[in-house]
């Protein structure tokens, strides 16, 4: 079945690479061995080396936060796939509320982006979500229904099963507003049923689908234990080791419970 898979998002978090390195070796050292859930952090780009390096040996992925789509060039203050690479990236985060929203990143340049990790072989975390307006105005499907369909243009079904998708409504990030489980399970579902319809039930049932918008150790629970949840994209409490450490250990208790 499909295993739980906890990102940090660390966003421009924190101001140093000493403290990068610190609270990447404080995960590393919580987690352990154990690769029952699969976990990732995502540090600012200039920190990926050193958190790399702090990382070796563990079973913790590294995640860049964006990347350009294009493979090299005239591109002023950008970064390609090859370099997140070089600088041992697993995966990336592409097309977050936070770029959508806040740089204007459209659903073309996410499709792009996508196609470009692919072809480098780094595991894409795709970004859906609707605003607060937009769910209030009942158009939640609609809009992850677009965002889909745009940001997913042109993959192949067996390209899909190594897409994470990442379910975050705008409104729930960062603001401690958090969905109920009820509420995210929801758009997970109809988020299944889309991919059903596109990519057959056998490749829908393998896509690993996060939530994420102010999950805490005290809401990963219930949360992860809703059947189309896989996961939790973290922000705030990827920071702070003790939140993290303490969404993964829920993770790891629903895992053993089978409930994924
Ligand atoms: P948050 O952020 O956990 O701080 O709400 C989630 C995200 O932006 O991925």
């Amino acid at each position: 079945m499909r295993p739980l898979f906890i990102a940090g998002n660390w966003k421009m978090n924190p101001a140093t690479a000493k403290e990068a390195v610190a609270l990447a070796e404080a995960v590393k050292n919580g987690v352990g061995p154990a690769a029952d859930v699969r976990v990732a952090v995502c540090p600012p780009a200039l920190f990926l080396d050193q958190v790399d390096a702090a990382l070796a040996n563990s079973p913790i992925g590294l995640g860049a936060q964006n990347m350009h789509w294009k493979t090299e060039g005239a591109y002023t203050g950008e970064i390609s796939g090859a370099m997140l690479n070089d600088a041992g990236c697993t995966h990336v985060i592409l097309g977050h509320s936070e770029r959508r929203h806040g740089m204007g990143e459209t659903d073309a340049q996410v499709n792009a982006k996508l196609h470009a990790a692919l072809a480098v072989g780094l595991i894409p975390i795709v970004c859906i979500g609707e605003t607060l307006q937009e769910r209030e105005a009942a158009q939640t499907e609609d809009v992850v229904a677009g965002q889909l369909t745009g940001s997913l243009a042109g993959i192949s079904a067996e390209q899909m099963v190594g897409i994470v998708l990442a379910y975050e409504p705008v409104w729930a990030i960062g603001t401690g507003l958090t969905a109920t489980p009820a509420q995210a399970q929801g758009v997970h579902e109809f988020i299944r049923d889309w991919l059903t319809k596109l990519f057959g039930e056998a490749t829908a049932a393998r896509i690993v689908v996060q939530y994420g918008g102010s999950v805490k150790p005290d809401n990963a629970a219930e949360l992860l234990a809703c059947p189309d949840i896989d996961g939790a994209l973290v922000g705030g409490a990827s920071l702070k080791e003790a939140d993290f450490l303490g969404i993964i250990r829920a993770a790891q208790v629903v895992a053993a419970k089978g409930q994924v």
